[in-house]
């Protein structure tokens, strides 16, 4: 198996969704041994925004192709992405790859990839949030890969901000679920 981990969170060591997405990658290859780890860091070597010139460059896409689960950090920047995951996903949703337009719509290209995303967000967003309106991280990754043809799972850690009681029991519960997600896939 070709696990492709990417992060994209700029706080380095401090970062949630990175020691979260490291759990996970961590248990994926515990459960296989044979897995292959490439590593996409977006903070360290960002992409720089699309331009129609990129389209001639196929790195990232064949990159995302070649791998069979997809392990990605994503914290909330202003109730979204960070833009260096956009750029990625700007180079891996690409029509008559990824995609394609039929006569009966769109039609995903990519199912039968594993993708799992360790959320961070510094507050909360449950369903029963009265924040859950502003939230456009996890509903706009589940849009876009769901266009592509997966079903993106998430391991959440949710209040980060909100103090340092509830930060820890929040990287806790994730890590916890990072494990028992991972396993889920070697059962
Ligand atoms: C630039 C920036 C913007 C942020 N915007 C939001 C936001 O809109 N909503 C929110 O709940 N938290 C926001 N946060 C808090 C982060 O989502 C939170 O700290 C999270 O843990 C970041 O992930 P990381 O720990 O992997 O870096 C923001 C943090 C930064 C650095």
């Amino acid at each position: 198996m070709t696990i492709l981990h990417i992060d994209s969170s700029i706080t380095g060591e401090a970062s949630i969704s990175r020691q979260v997405s490291q759990a996970i990658v961590a248990a994926l290859s515990a459960a296989d041994p044979h897995a292959t780890v490439v590593r996409r860091d977006l903070a360290a070597a960002p992409l720089p925004h699309l331009t129609l010139d990129q389209f001639a460059d196929r790195s990232v896409l064949d990159e995302f192709l070649a791998a069979e689960t997809i392990v990605i950090g994503a914290p909330m920047y202003n109730f979204t992405l960070p833009t260096q995951l956009k750029a990625w996903l700007d180079r891996v949703m690409i029509a008559g790859e990824t995609f394609r337009y039929t006569a009966d719509g769109p039609e995903g290209l990519a199912g039968g990839k594993r993708v799992i995303v360790a959320l961070a967000r510094g507050g909360f967003y449950g369903a029963d949030a009265p924040a859950r309106a502003f939230e456009h991280l996890e509903t706009y990754l589940r849009t876009a890969f769901g266009f592509i043809g997966i079903a993106p799972e998430f391991v959440v850690a949710d209040g980060i901000a909100t103090g340092s009681e509830a930060r820890e029991a929040a990287l806790g519960q994730a890590l916890a679920q990072a494990d028992a997600s991972a396993l889920q896939m070697a059962a």
